[in-house]
Order: structure tokens, then sequence, then C-alpha cells
């Protein structure tokens, strides 16, 4: 199964086009805020794009294959041995679509949107902070979802969709 995670805000801002200082901002999120990140994000498998890997060293270990987006896969194939990068997502949507494995699409924009018509259920974690950025994503807003489960948490709340 594909499943989009996210962490969003009520103005579905998602991240901030300057990477510079995330590892800063990060370290100002509350501990609810790190609890549920990892929690929703939790899954067999995982795909970000090239530009959201730094951000993700720590999680790499967790999953059994870590994927990277990337139309050069030659040139960043030998920059980290413990991801595979690939140009290839449609072969990730043919080996997850309708496997009992889990593929995460863990973002950014450009990654969701890519795999945003394979996706059977969607993940969205909304912040009551307004410090998330200036990067909006909201064509998921756009989909014929059904909201399966709602769980507030202290700053937050994670809500669960499913396809129609
Ligand atoms: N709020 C959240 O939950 C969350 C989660 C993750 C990331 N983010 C945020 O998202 C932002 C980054 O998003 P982004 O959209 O700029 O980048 P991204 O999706 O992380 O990565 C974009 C890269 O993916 C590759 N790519 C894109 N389309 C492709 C295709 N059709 N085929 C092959 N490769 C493709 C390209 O790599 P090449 O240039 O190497 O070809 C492109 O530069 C950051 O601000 C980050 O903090 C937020």
């Amino acid at each position: 199964m594909i499943k989009i995670v996210l962490v969003t805000d009520e103005n579905n801002i998602i991240g901030h086009s300057n990477l510079g200082d995330y590892f800063e901002r990060a370290s100002q999120w509350s501990k609810d805020k790190v609890a549920e990140i990892d929690k929703i994000f939790a899954g067999d498998n995982m795909v970000v794009g090239r530009t959201t890997l730094p951000l993700c060293s720590s999680y790499i270990p967790k999953y059994d294959d870590f994927y990277v987006l990337t139309q050069s896969p030659d040139k960043y194939s030998e920059t980290n041995c413990d991801v595979t990068f690939t140009s290839d997502y449609m072969k990730l949507v043919e080996k997850y679509q309708d496997s009992k494995n889990t593929l995460i699409v863990g973002g950014g924009k450009a990654t969701w949107e890519i795999f945003l018509p394979y996706a059977k259920e969607f993940i969205i974690c909304l912040t009551y902070d307004e410090s998330m950025g200036d990067i909006v994503f909201d064509d998921w807003t756009k989909l014929n979802t059904v909201l399966t489960k709602e769980e507030e948490w202290n700053g937050g709340k994670t809500q669960y969709y499913q396809v129609d």
C-alpha cells in the first residue's frame, strides 16, 4: 500500500524553501510534535525526494528500504550507500500499490505530487503553530477522501484519510 504522510498547518504550508536552518528550527519543536512525527512516519519502506534526503539521516535505518527520487541516480548513488536512488517511480508504484508492505511517501512537495494518484491512505499531521514556512501543498485536499480517524495531541491533531 502507498501511504502519503505529511506535516502541515491550517494554511497547508509544508516547509521552508530555505533548508539551511532546518535543524535549528526543528530543535524548537515540542516533544509532543516530535513524538507524533515519529509515530506517523513509521512504516516498512520510505520514499523521499532528493531535496528532502539531507533531513532524513536519523530515519533511514528505521526502514527496510529507503528510496530517494532523483533524475540523476547514477550521479548520486555513490554519495550514500544506505539509500536507493531512483528515477523510476513507476517501479515503486508497481511494487507497493497492491502489496501488504507499506511505502510511506515522506515528501517533499514534488514527491507527494508524483505519488498522489497512487496513494490509498493519507496521514495529515496538522500543527497549530504557524511557523511551517513558505511552501504550500494542498493537492490532497481536492481528492475524494474519507476521514476515518482523528487524534488530538498537545499542539495539533492528526487526521487519517482513505481514498474513496
Ligand atoms: N511537512 C512535511 O511533512 C515535510 C516532509 C518532507 C519534506 N518537507 C519539505 O519539503 C520541501 C522539499 O520539497 P521539494 O518539492 O522541494 O523537494 P523533494 O520532493 O523533497 O525533492 C525534489 C527532487 O526530487 C527529484 N524529482 C522530482 N520529480 C522527479 C521525477 N519526476 N523523477 C525523478 N526525480 C524527481 C528531483 O531530484 P533531482 O534534482 O536530483 O533530479 C527533485 O529536485 C522542504 O522544505 C522540506 O522541508 C516537508
